[in-house]
């Protein structure tokens, strides 16, 4: 069974003409990690917004489970946007990741909120503002915000972008962990950088987002 079904897509934004995606198809099943390459501008950050849930099709479906993707938003899904400083919510790092917890698994306890930041090496940063972090320290602790209370699946956008490779290892391991413990990951990355993201996640669909579709590699 397939856990994230997506038929026939197709989106523009509000007062455009051109339809960024056009009648794109996909479907992930649990446990998988999904590799979603393109160029500037081709949709990955459009694409993966729908999927949360925060933006809704123009034409087409978007199910997690048989749930339309947006009734879901932030409950079964967590995602790390690609500018990390469009979104933190709270005043501190722990909030960032004890929110989250406590929305998807009814638990935001301190304790474990900081063993959360500890995988990712953040624990000492905790009672800090988020706008006051390094922006490695800041693409890690929006990594950490989307796999918080294992949602069903896990959306990041350009994970890799501005961190160097122990922490982009770091994270490879986060999403292959979370992917094992049930969890469907899909990851973007430029095209451009298709060999390190691929060599990183050994994905098990290599998907590139061109012309408004999705194709294999
Ligand atoms: N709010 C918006 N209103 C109108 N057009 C938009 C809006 N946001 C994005 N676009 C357009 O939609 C297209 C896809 O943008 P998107 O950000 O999804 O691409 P991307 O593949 O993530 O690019 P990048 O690699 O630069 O992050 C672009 O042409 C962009 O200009
Ligand atoms: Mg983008």
């Amino acid at each position: 069974m397939q856990d994230l079904i997506v038929r026939n897509l197709w989106f523009k934004y509000p007062r455009t003409e051109k339809f960024v995606l056009r009648g794109l198809n996909m479907e992930v099943t649990s446990g998988e990690v999904i590799l979603v390459l393109g160029r500037n501008g081709s949709g990955k950050s459009t694409l993966l917004k729908i999927l949360a849930g925060v933006l809704e099709p123009s034409k087409g479906k978007v199910l997690i489970g048989c749930v339309k993707a947006s009734e879901v938003a932030g409950k079964l899904t967590g995602m790390a946007l690609q500018d990390p400083m469009h979104q933190f919510s709270f005043i501190t790092v722990l909030e960032e990741v004890s929110v989250p917890l406590k929305i998807r698994s009814g638990n935001g306890g301190r304790k474990r909120a900081l063993r959360l930041l500890h995988t990712l090496g953040l624990e000492g940063l905790a009672e800090r503002s988020p706008y006051t972090l390094s922006s490695g320290e800041a693409r890690l602790l929006t990594i950490a915000a989307a796999v918080a209370g294992r949602p069903r699946l896990v959306l990041l956008d350009e994970p890799f972008t501005g961190v160097d490779p122990n922490q982009a290892i770091l994270i490879a391991e986060i999403v292959r962990r979370t992917a094992s413990s049930g969890s469907m990951v899909v990851v973007t990355s430029l095209l451009a950088a298709r060999e390190v993201a691929k060599g990183l996640l050994n994905p098990s669909q290599n998907l590139v987002l061109e012309g408004g579709r999705l194709m294999d590699l």
